[in-house]
């Protein structure tokens, strides 16, 4: 029996540069991402991924052309807006990490509608992180903590997760970053302490199944000792 990962978190980079080599507009870039989002999402039930986690757009990703942030946001909608309903019929619960209320507020109503529609589904747990940074997530957790009056003498590592923008997610087993960069860029901070990295040089865009087993394999490879012998 090979060793699984219970929750993967994709660092989705290079769709840009996957545009430019072909003479196209960035955007197309994104769009063409979203194909590889669908084979990891089919992959990860595939390999028994019970938790699979998509960086979409950081707190950074502001810094982008107005236009291209637009358009993201866009895509998000209106993708979802199409596929919340096939998500559903395939057991997908679907969450979303991020400071959601700084969204468009009709990029928010979808978002709240897909988390509605699926909440009771068993399957594949998929989390979009939008407007996602993981010290901003820290930043929020310790308002939430202070907002809460919650006594400080009983706070610990496994309590403080509650306060975490998805609760739920346990720890990251194993996190995948496309596109030949080696970096975490505020990533789910709190929760990868202790993940092994993968990292290949194929642009999110071209991102496969072969891909993922490739990642699946070097995974069930490697010796974990979190922190012990
Ligand atoms: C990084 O490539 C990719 C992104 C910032 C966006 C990824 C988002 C999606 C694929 C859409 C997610 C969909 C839903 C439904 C939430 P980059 O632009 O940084 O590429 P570059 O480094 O080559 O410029």
């Amino acid at each position: 029996m090979k060793k699984i990962p219970e929750h993967v978190a994709i660092i989705m980079d290079g769709n840009g540069r996957w545009a430019e080599a072909k003479g196209l507009p960035r955007v197309s870039g994104h769009k063409e991402g979203l194909s590889a989002v669908r084979r990891v999402v089919k992959a990860a039930k595939v390999y028994g991924v019970r938790y699979l986690t998509l960086y979409s757009f950081s707190t950074e990703n502001w810094k982008r052309p107005p236009d291209e942030v637009k358009f993201l946001f866009m895509l998000m909608e209106s993708t979802l807006t199409k596929e919340m309903e096939d998500l559903h019929s395939r057991n997908i619960r679907v969450r979303f990490a991020g400071k959601l209320d700084k969204l468009p507020e009709k990029l928010q109503q979808i978002i709240a509608d897909t988390e509605k529609l699926t909440e009771e589904n068993s399957g594949l747990n998929l989390t979009f992180a939008v407007n996602y940074g993981g010290r901003q997530e820290i930043i929020d957790a310790i308002k939430k903590i202070i907002k809460a009056r919650y006594p400080i003498k009983h706070l610990d590592q496994d309590n403080f997760r509650q306060f975490l923008y998805c609760p739920q997610l346990p720890d990251v087993d194993l996190v995948i970053r496309t596109a030949g960069e080696q970096r975490l860029s505020n990533f789910l901070v709190w929760q990868s302490i202790y993940a092994e990295f993968y990292f290949t040089r194929t642009l999110w865009p071209d991102f496969s199944e072969k891909d993922f087993k490739m990642a699946m394999d070097e995974f069930s490879r490697r010796k974990r000792r979190f922190g012990g012998l």
